[in-house]
């Protein structure tokens, strides 16, 4: 039996975040150059998008550029950058078809002007589909989000919008970009690396994390089935005894 009949759909995970890991490895790997691994890492991304879409998990967020990838060689930035204009133009289409919404986080601003406005087209156009939302951490950092946060709620407190007693999880969900999506159930994060890289890092409290050990190039639809069918196998107690959550 594969990874896709053995999922209960019943019990899905609402939100999978991923971090696609690897692409430059998989090139390295080939002789190539590592652009070579982030074009070839397009078709996982087709891929995964609709292998969530066919068993109806309703939010995927992808880390696919982070604050920290600015510090990469500037050839590599410019063409991480075009690839994903490239793709969200070609692609809008097939969003369109599936029913799938495209959504941002990070810190959108400092992308380059055309990347901006061709992302910014993309969930105009892709706003009203009602499927799943597909959401590219572009420019993120969960601390720098953090940060962010912080000061938007600070200023609310200075002009007297909201007492430090009245600040709560809540009040912190809601200044997060995520703030329109469930905290993710589930991580996963490609090419055997384990750790989180400054990704989500008050969303995944309660998140089961899973370590693929293939580069995010080789990531095909059974091995995200089948991450979420070892999700599925796992008891998820959120600080409570194994007894309280089966009686
Ligand atoms: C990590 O591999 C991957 C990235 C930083 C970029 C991911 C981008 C894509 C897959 C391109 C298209 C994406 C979309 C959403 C259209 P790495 O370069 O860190 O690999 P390494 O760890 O082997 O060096």
């Amino acid at each position: 039996m594969n990874f896709k009949e053995q999922i209960d759909t019943t019990r899905l995970p609402k939100h999978i975040a991923i971090i696609m890991d690897g692409n430059g490895r998989w090139a390295k790997e080939r002789g190539k150059m590592r652009v070579f691994g982030h074009e070839n890492g397009v078709r996982a991304v087709r891929d995964t998008a609709e292998a969530a879409a066919e068993i109806g998990v309703e939010y995927v967020t992808l880390y696919a550029f982070s604050t920290e990838n600015w510090n990469r060689p500037q050839m590599e930035v410019d063409a991480l950058m075009n690839l994903l204009v490239k793709t969200i133009n070609k692609e809008t289409e097939t969003l369109n078809k599936n029913d799938i919404r495209l959504q941002a986080i990070g810190d959108l601003k400092s992308l380059k002007k055309d990347t901006y406005k061709e992302l910014m087209l993309a969930i105009e156009n892709t706003s009203k589909n009602k499927r799943m939302t597909l959401t590219l951490a572009l420019s993120y950092s969960s601390r720098w989000e953090i940060v962010d946060a912080v000061k938007q709620i600070a200023e609310k407190v200075k002009s007297g919008e909201l007492t430090s007693q009245e600040i709560s999880d809540e009040t912190i969900n809601q200044h997060l970009t995520t703030n329109f999506m469930p905290d993710p159930e589930l991580l996963i994060r490609t090419s055997g690396e384990q750790r989180i890289s400054n990704y989500m890092l008050w969303q995944i409290a309660y998140s089961e994390l899973y370590f693929c050990p293939k580069y995010w190039p080789d990531f095909n639809k059974e091995d995200f089935y089948k991450a979420i069918v070892d999700y599925q196998m796992r008891e998820r107690r959120f600080g409570k005894t194994s007894e309280q959550i089966t009686k």
